[in-house]
């Protein structure tokens, strides 16, 4: 037996398997899911022994544990590493969801569920393509399995254990798939993504609430304070962020890879039309695509203050937040950018107004070589598969973690990934296409087994 006929004979199981991973509402950014996030690892764990990992083991860290498994079939083969996450973003807005973000529903060929493409749907294909090749006997590398349980939250302990373990973590490559394909049937292998730097700002006024007609006027409001550094910090005209020496170490690209790049380009009118909008952005200098990948960018994820409920209330409030992040592209340094953004607010003085910075995370941007022998393995099983040879994509999304794991033990990442960019991912009906999660288990197995 071969996979090609089990994958045909089981797929609807598999199908069913996965919603039951889907149904564990692993939220890692909210301490109320706390329970289930653990629940979800040991799910991992049991699915992965089942799959005929040799050794399974939950390993602890300060907060979600990582899922590492392995299996060995020969001394002599290459060692491929596979990591990916099986926390899940928060499912609000609960009410813009067409079924309930964690009972997975199936409708015109996608499955419907928080994490269905982000990334429980695209981890599971790994889980599948191990007791695939196990079961037939045509696995031809050893694999090491480590997934984490705190992506969404920036990767603290992850990053941490790679810090401390990097030495006995020997191996080729890491193998991914959580980003997204140029099309359904547009293969593509992703080649670089961002950086990031979040942070959240706060701007403190008077000690309280203060009326603001006996007021207003006469003191400082902290909204518009946090609102003047905001729009400070970008250029509304060229859209340059304004942060002294932010484009310092900002690599420009070749007029040969500007070209690659614009081979994954957005039809901008299918973009705006998709998304309801009737115009993009951009930097000066660079298309709107360019603009969301190959560019660093700045974006307020959210801002509160003062009064938000029912009706009018008239105050000066006396205190105002931001949540901003900053995607970062290579050769940029988060840190350095974490150093430079503090500064940046620190020398931004309004009477009557203390800012303060609180960094939450950050990672670096990572790149592939095109010519790395992994990269050309994974184009030729992607190309068996979808009958097509994929592009390199250049993606504006992050996965902190990556950076470091290179840095450190000299293995690239290979980002293949089977979702798409209107799945919805972090947003109400995320969604997986089925033939997606076929087409990966197919390619991975091609891969795995020649
Ligand atoms: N799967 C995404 C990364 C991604 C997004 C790749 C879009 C390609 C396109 C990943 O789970 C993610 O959302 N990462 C976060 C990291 C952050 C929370 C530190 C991101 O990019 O916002
Ligand atoms: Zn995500």
């Amino acid at each position: 037996m071969d996979w090609k006929t089990l994958i045909e004979d089981n797929f609807e199981l598999f199908v069913s398997e996965l919603k039951e991973f889907l149904k564990i509402p692993s939220v890692s950014a909210d301490p109320r899911f706390r329970d289930d996030v653990f629940e979800c690892a040991d799910w991992l764990i049991k699915a992965l022994k089942e799959a005929g990992a040799d050794k399974v083991e939950l390993i602890p860290t300060e907060r979600y544990p990582l899922v590492y498994a392995e299996k060995n079939v020969d001394d002599n083969a290459p060692t491929i590493w596979i990591y990916g996450h099986y926390d899940v973003q928060p499912p609000d807005p609960l009410d813009q969801w067409t079924t309930p973000p964690f009972e997975p529903h199936i409708r015109d060929g996608a499955i419907y569920a928080r994490g269905a493409s982000d990334d429980k749907g695209q981890l599971f294909i790994y889980v599948k393509a191990l007791e695939l090749l196990n079961e037939t006997g045509q696995l031809k590398y050893n694999l090491r399995f480590l997934i984490e349980g705190e992506e969404e939250i920036g990767s603290p302990n992850l990053e941490k254990y790679i810090q401390n373990n990097y030495e006995s973590m020997k191996g080729e490559m890491v193998l991914v798939s959580d980003t997204a394909l140029p099309g359904p049937d547009k293969p593509g292998i992703t080649v670089s993504l961002r950086g990031i730097c979040y942070f959240e700002v706060s701007a403190y006024g008077p000690s309280h609430d203060l009326h603001s007609g006996t007021y207003g006027g006469a003191v400082q409001n902290p909204v518009h304070a946090l609102a003047h550094l905001i729009i400070a910090l970008r250029d509304p005209i060229t859209g340059r962020i304004m942060i002294p020496g932010f484009y310092d170490d900002v690599e420009e690209l070749s007029p040969q890879e500007r070209d690659l790049v614009r081979q994954g380009s957005w039809n901008n009118d299918e973009i705006k039309a998709s998304l309801n909008v009737d115009t993009l952005v951009s930097e000066a200098g660079f298309s709107p695509f360019e603009s969301a990948t190959i560019r660093p960018s700045m974006d307020v994820n959210g801002i509160w203050g003062g009064y938000i409920g029912e009706g009018s209330k008239t105050i000066i409030p006396a205190e105002a937040h931001a949540k901003i992040s900053f995607r970062l592209v290579a050769n940029q340094s988060w840190q350095k950018i974490n150093e430079e953004f503090k500064k940046f607010v620190e020398d931004f003085k309004v009477p009557g107004i203390r800012f303060e910075v609180k960094t939450f995370h950050g990672g670096d941007p990572v790149k592939t070589p095109l010519d790395f022998w992994g990269y050309v393995k994974a184009s030729e099983a992607m190309e068996k598969v979808f009958g097509k040879k994929p592009i390199p994509v250049y993606t504006g999304g992050s996965i902190p973690v990556l950076a470091t794991w290179q840095r450190k033990t000299g293995m690239h990442p290979i980002l293949m990934g089977f979702g798409l960019e209107s799945d919805r991912i972090h947003a109400p009906d995320e969604h997986f296409r089925l033939d997606l999660f076929r087409k990966g288990i197919e390619t991975v197995c091609e891969m795995l087994s020649s």
